[in-house]
C-alpha cells in the first residue's frame, strides 16, 4: 500500500531548506497572509502555480479546476474571487491555460467519449466546457491536431477571461475604482514560459 512517508520526509527536509533561508520564514506567515496576486489555473500536475513564477508561501492565491473554468454558478471559484478580490485586496490576478491541456482536448473530443454518456461531475464539466466554446471548437483549422488543440486552449483563456471580466466581484472592484489588473496567460509544458495573451488594466482601461 503507498504511504505519506515519502512525502512526509520531503516535506521535513523542504521546511528546513527554508528556515536555513530564512529562519523566520514560517513565524512571518503565522500572523496572517497578504498575497499581491489571484492565481486561476488548471488543476493539471505539470503547471504548479508557486513552482512555474518562483513564488513563496504567501504570495498567491490560489484556484486551480480542470481547463482553468470560471463559472459564475461555481461557488468554490466564486468565493475564492469574492475573498481574494474584497478580503486580500489582491492587485492582479492571473487567469492561467496551457498548452496541453486535457480537459480542452476532452471538451473537444467529448462526442466520441464514453464520457459523454456518463452521469458524472467530470462528465458534467467537460460538458459545459465544450458548450462555452462551442463556435471556436466550430472554427478550428482542419489538419494539424496539436496546433488545432493549442489554438482551442488559448481561445479558452480569452473565453475565462470574458467570464472573469463579467464576475460580480470583479465588476465590483474596478466599478470602485481601485487599481487591478487582470492577465490571461497561456503556459508552454516544452519550454517552462508563461505568456500572455490577453490583460485588462483598470488604470488604463486597456482592453485588447
Ligand atoms: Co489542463
Amino acid at each position: 500500500m503507498p504511504t505519506l512517508k515519502p512525502l512526509l520526509a520531503r516535506n521535513r527536509s523542504w521546511a528546513l531548506q527554508q528556515r536555513q533561508r530564512d529562519p523566520e520564514c514560517f513565524e512571518k506567515l503565522v500572523s496572517g497572509q497578504q498575497p499581491h496576486s489571484l492565481w486561476i489555473g488548471c488543476s493539471d500536475s505539470r503547471v504548479p502555480a508557486e513552482v512555474l513564477t518562483d513564488a513563496r508561501p504567501g504570495e498567491l492565491f490560489v484556484h486551480r479546476n480542470i481547463a482553468n473554468m470560471v463559472d459564475a454558478d461555481d461557488d468554490s471559484f466564486m468565493s475564492v474571487l469574492q475573498y481574494a478580490l474584497h478580503y486580500l485586496n489582491v492587485e492582479r490576478v492571473v487567469l492561467c491555460g496551457h498548452y496541453g491541456c486535457g480537459g480542452v482536448l476532452a471538451a473537444l473530443s467529448l462526442p466520441e467519449m464514453a464520457l459523454a454518456n456518463e452521469s458524472s461531475a467530470l462528465s458534467r464539466r467537460i460538458g459545459q466546457l465544450r458548450a462555452a466554446l462551442k463556435g471556436e471548437i466550430h472554427s478550428l483549422p482542419a489538419g494539424d491536431e496539436s496546433a488545432a488543440l493549442n489554438a482551442l486552449v488559448e481561445a479558452n483563456v480569452r473565453a475565462q477571461f470574458a467570464h472573469l471580466l463579467r464576475c460580480g466581484p470583479v465588476q465590483a472592484l474596478l466599478e470602485s475604482g481601485r487599481a487591478l489588473s487582470l492577465h490571461g496567460c497561456v503556459y508552454d509544458l516544452a519550454s517552462g514560459h508563461l505568456t500572455t495573451l490577453v490583460e485588462y488594466d483598470a488604470t488604463e482601461e486597456a482592453y485588447p
